[in-house]
């Protein structure tokens, strides 16, 4: 099967399902990131049943969608569309044979001169053609993807109803909320999937963060904060709906201030998503905005504590690093979340080395 996650992130999935698998004794034959070079999947083979699987795939974290590939082949240019309809009136989907019903998914990626939307209404005309089985977008039977990534089709029947990355409902759902497998990542990069100790998100938002640590160790003690009443009320409104209220502390602070509401050295790690300056502080001065959350960040930490940050304005940040000085960098990627390629930042407090990455986001002036 294939499983769907961040671009950027398919290690993590990887690991996540080994480290499942491994517990629940699973005999896993092979796993593959970025299988035929595909960003976002993971390629993973186990010789159980399904129904031996399935309990472990519901609870994994990191990931979207679960696939079942069925066949994959390069597009020419301009030939597209006649080829994924060539291919699928011919192609054997035994699952179409007595589906009731069915629809077809697209995820597109690259430039093509067609749309997601032209890729299902071919498709299904032809699977229409092929097995006579009527299409309901809503009550579907079998849901058959017909992914395009730049030159390559893969055709694969979706396992997943639900959106694995999606978690319960909550009443306060900001724009610039992250979503919960980036927020996962980003605390196993901050070694919390273990262990107790104590974790702020001083950029909490509506709290995904916070949680996505209160459901993956409910050891950590869990402290939010954020500038803002609006957050604020809808960070408290998420977590009564969650019944989490009791669990996680949550202040109102200026992340530029935070010594003024926590004791020093106080925090484990620091994991966050300061404003990208794309919905939110599209006028700050990021270096500065940055240095000064830095001494803060610094004084509240823990000696050798973990800071991880998701940012986009990453050239600001990588000075602001290098101006500050009392932080690591062990490791920085990109992610691609929402159409945008913001990096995560590993830091822990300690004197910086020289290598500091000042590499800025190419599009974070735009
Ligand atoms: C990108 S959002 C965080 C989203 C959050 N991770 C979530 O999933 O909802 C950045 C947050 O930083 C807050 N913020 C902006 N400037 C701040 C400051 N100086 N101190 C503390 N919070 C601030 C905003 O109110 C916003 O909620």
């Amino acid at each position: 099967m294939y499983f769907t996650t961040n671009p950027g992130l398919e290690d993590v999935a990887t690991d996540e399902f080994r480290r499942r698998a491994r517990t629940a004794f699973l005999p896993v034959v092979h796993t593959q990131p970025r299988p035929l070079k595909l960003a976002g999947h993971v390629l993973v083979q186990v010789a159980a049943p399904w129904r031996d699987v399935e309990p472990l795939v519901w609870q994994m974290r990191s990931i979207y969608h679960v696939l079942r590939p069925v066949h994959g082949f390069r597009l020419d240019a301009g030939r597209e569309l006649d080829q994924i309809q060539a291919c699928l009136r011919h192609l054997s989907v035994p699952d179409m044979e007595t589906a009731a019903s069915f629809r077809v998914t697209t995820r597109r990626i690259g430039r093509h001169d067609f749309t997601s939307i032209d890729v299902q209404r071919i498709a299904g005309a032809a699977l229409v053609e092929r097995y006579g089985r009527p299409v309901d977008l809503t009550n579907f039977a079998v849901n058959v993807r017909v992914d395009v990534f730049e030159h390559f089709c893969m055709i694969s029947l979706q396992v997943t109803r639900a959106n694995l990355g999606k978690r319960p409902p909550r009443p306060y759902r900001p724009r610039a909320a992250l979503k919960p497998p980036v927020a996962y990542a980003m605390l196993q990069f901050a070694g919390l999937l273990h262990g107790g100790g104590a974790l702020l998100d001083p950029f909490c938002g509506s709290g995904t963060i916070l949680t996505e640590a209160a459901a993956v160790n409910p050891e950590l003690q869990l402290f939010g904060s954020d500038l803002f009443t609006e957050a604020l009320d809808g960070v408290r409104a998420n977590l009564a709906q969650l019944e989490l209220a009791h669990k996680i502390d949550i202040r109102q602070a200026d992340a530029r201030a935070l010594t003024q509401h926590f004791p020093a050295s106080c925090f484990r790690a620091i994991v966050t998503n300061p404003p990208y300056g794309v919905i939110l502080g599209q006028h700050l001065d990021f270096r500065r905005f940055y240095y000064r959350f830095l001494v803060q960040a610094g004084k509240v930490l823990v000696q050798d504590g973990m800071l991880v940050l998701l940012c986009w304005k990453t050239g600001e940040l990588g000075r602001a690093l290098r101006d500050h000085r009392g932080f690591r960098q062990l490791h920085v990627r990109v992610v691609e979340t929402g159409g945008l390629y913001p990096r995560i930042f590993v830091l822990q407090r300690g004197s910086a080395q020289a290598a500091i990455d000042l590499t800025p986001n190419p599009e974070e002036n735009s």
